[in-house]
């Protein structure tokens, strides 16, 4: 096996070799994460049908990739945690015992990179050197991995020397499960229909995925890693690893306030993350640290500092548009692999939100020629755009720093069209942490067939704790006791409808006018009023200018907290608690409690109109 002379560890060496033995690989590549290396590895997968290059004017540098279209987004049901008890992962995970595991991972990875080179890929999770950082090697069979993973993390050569002769490192071992006999033709996605299996053992620390070459199942380090592996991690260390984007509001007065969000899939993170806000709102800005991932760790000045551990963008495609993300759309100017969406005739791409109308002459994301009267979209609705971080023109200039940013609030908010006001705070931490662990979501129709039904997912971690979820809330209890001075906690809502069925708030970059609100209260100097369940703000409290046609009573419709409506929410939280029940902190019984006292003594439909209280600082 051909190795770098810059790489000194033994025990990567060995496990390097341990893997190749079992694999049975053609060759072993080390990943340098070279300019050079990338050309190669792009040429190679053009060659072999995988990668198609685009006009490299209309989009330089960069390709489309076509998946086979049963592979085409995470496979939730065949994500599996390892955990020595069972009672470790929790009922919201899908356990199995580790031993019954490894034997059935030895029988899949037996000889299945025959015929391909096994990459060997170093990565850093976080700046190299960072304080937050943690490194991981993945061992892939997939060029379309190494390709994406230069781009979603650091990699490479900086990240073997950073490791040393002894550094920790997680091992992830990645294999479509396709392996070639002599002569056999390879295909353009090449991947395993039958089987797939993305495994973790979090006591172990080890990664292992099987069958599938798409995102999340592939790309080792963003869930499995930064949020399966790492939240288990950050419990025993004391920090928190979690499925949030971090952003930087600053103020025409040069405040500067970092935000982190946690958003369940379909609510809009990444427009979030890169909101611009609109002409009337003079001398606001919004600056972008990350659009999925947060590490959280409290400084030694007793606030939380956070980092994005990810250097890329793997956001969806389809809806985004110059004008629901201008900024994702001169990110993915170059450099960019696209996977799953349309071809247009002149080498450029295209998905459904695009443009109002699609261009004539589109290729679907099958190879498929596609016209509108087909029906069909011509982009999968959960095709991606893997893009640089750097290219995004609202990056937050210390977006690397190796201390992280200061976090000053956290939202959380789901896709509701009823019950939840546009915007309220937490009365504390633990109220906060209520909030975040009952977080629901209707499903939309991308994802199932019973739409408009409410999902819990608590902290929109439901797919990604590695853990039993009562003891993550436990996590964050024990945090927030652990700071001086806890970042505020919000609740919001884009998705309210009213009796039409018409969404009542405008959203995109208008939520700019919410986010200041939320900042301002963060840093003492706004106001708002008690509601039964927190602070709000009144309709004089937000900024209105330049939004027209949404006067007091349109803002009464959005805040309204109705006392059946939540009576009915309060008793599906009770179908979560139950579930959680054997590690269930107390605190959130009690809270629930409160929440419901504190709605039986208000009016049956709270509304500001109602309300004779004297506004309150916090
Ligand atoms: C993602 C997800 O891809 O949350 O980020 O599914
Ligand atoms: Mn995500």
């Amino acid at each position: 096996m051909d190795k770098p002379d810059y790489l000194r560890h033994e025990a990567l060496i060995e496990w390097v070799v341990e893997i190749a033995e079992l694999c049975k690989p053609d060759r072993v590549h080390w990943c340098d994460g070279s300019e050079e290396e990338n050309r190669a590895i792009c040429k190679g997968l053009v060659e072999s049908g995988t990668f198609i290059p685009l006009d490299p004017v209309k989009r330089p540098n960069s390709y489309l990739c076509r998946s086979d279209p049963g592979d085409v987004a995470r496979v939730e049901d065949r994500t599996f945690i390892c955990s020595r008890r069972k009672v470790e992962a929790g009922p919201t995970n899908n356990w199995r015992d580790p031993k019954e595991m490894k034997s059935v991972i030895h029988g899949l990875f037996v000889g299945c990179m025959r015929g391909r080179t096994m990459y060997v890929i170093p990565f850093s999770m976080g700046p190299v050197g960072s304080p937050f950082s943690h490194i991981g090697v993945e061992i892939t069979d997939s060029g379309y991995v190494v390709a994406n993973m230069r781009i979603m993390t650091r990699m490479g050569r900086a990240v073997l020397e950073e490791l040393g002769t002894e550094g920790e490192f997680v091992p992830c071992v990645h294999s479509v499960g396709a392996p070639l006999v002599p002569g056999q033709k390879d295909v353009a996605w090449p991947c395993n229909t039958e089987k797939k299996y993305i495994i973790h053992f979090p006591e172990e620390r080890e990664i292992w995925s099987y069958g599938s070459g798409y995102g999340g199942n592939a790309l080792l380090g963003k869930k499995c890693f930064a949020l399966r592996i790492a939240s288990v991690l950050a419990r025993e260390q004391g920090w928190l690893a979690e499925h949030m984007l971090i952003l930087g509001v600053e103020s025409p007065e040069g405040e500067k306030t970092y935000v982190a969000a946690a958003f369940p899939s379909a609510c809009g993170k990444t427009n979030f993350a890169m909101l611009i806000p609109p002409a009337s709102f003079k001398g606001w800005k919004v600056t972008t640290v990350g659009d999925d991932i947060a590490w959280l760790k409290p400084g030694k000045d007793g606030q939380v500092y956070g980092i994005n551990p990810e250097a890329g963008y793997f956001g969806v495609a389809p809806g985004t548009s110059e004008k629901s993300n201008p900024n994702a759309m001169a990110t993915i100017r170059a450099n960019t692999i696209f996977t799953n969406v349309a071809l247009t005739p002149d080498g450029d791409v295209w998905w459904e939100g695009m443009t109002k109308k699609a261009p004539v002459g589109l290729i679907d994301w099958q190879g498929r020629t596609w016209s509108p009267e087909l029906g069909t979209p011509a982009a999968h609705p959960n095709a991606r755009f893997t893009a640089p971080a750097r290219q995004c023109p609202s990056i937050d200039p210390d977006w690397e720093k190796p201390e992280g940013v200061p976090i000053k609030a956290f939202v959380f908010g789901g896709r509701r069209s009823t019950v939840y006001p546009l915007v309220y705070q937490s009365f504390n931490w633990t109220y906060g942490v209520y909030l975040a662990a009952t977080l629901g979501s209707e499903t939309t129709a991308a994802s199932t067939s019973n739409v408009g039904q409410v999902r819990r997912d608590p902290f929109a971690m439901l797919p990604f704790c590695g853990y039993h979820m009562a003891a993550y809330f436990n996590n964050w209890l024990r945090f927030g006791r652990n700071i001086m001075n806890p970042p505020r906690i919000f609740g919001v809502n884009w998705f309210r409808k009213d009796k039409d069925g018409n969404y009542i708030w405008p959203g995109f970059g208008e939520n700019i006018r919410v986010l200041k609100w939320i900042v301002e209260r963060a840093n003492n100097h706004a106001k708002g009023i008690e509601s039964p369940i927190g602070w709000m703000p009144r309709y004089k409290d937000l900024n209105w200018e330049g939004l027209e046609g949404f006067g007091e009573e349109r803002f009464a419709e959005l805040m309204t907290v109705d006392r059946d409506a939540w009576m009915s929410e309060i008793l599906s939280h009770e179908e979560l608690f139950m579930k959680l029940y054997d590690r269930l902190p107390k605190e959130l019984i009690f809270i629930r409690e409160l929440t419901i006292s504190s709605l039986w003594r208000a009016p049956e439909h709270w509304e500001f109109s109602e309300v004779s209280m004297e506004p309150t600082e916090d």
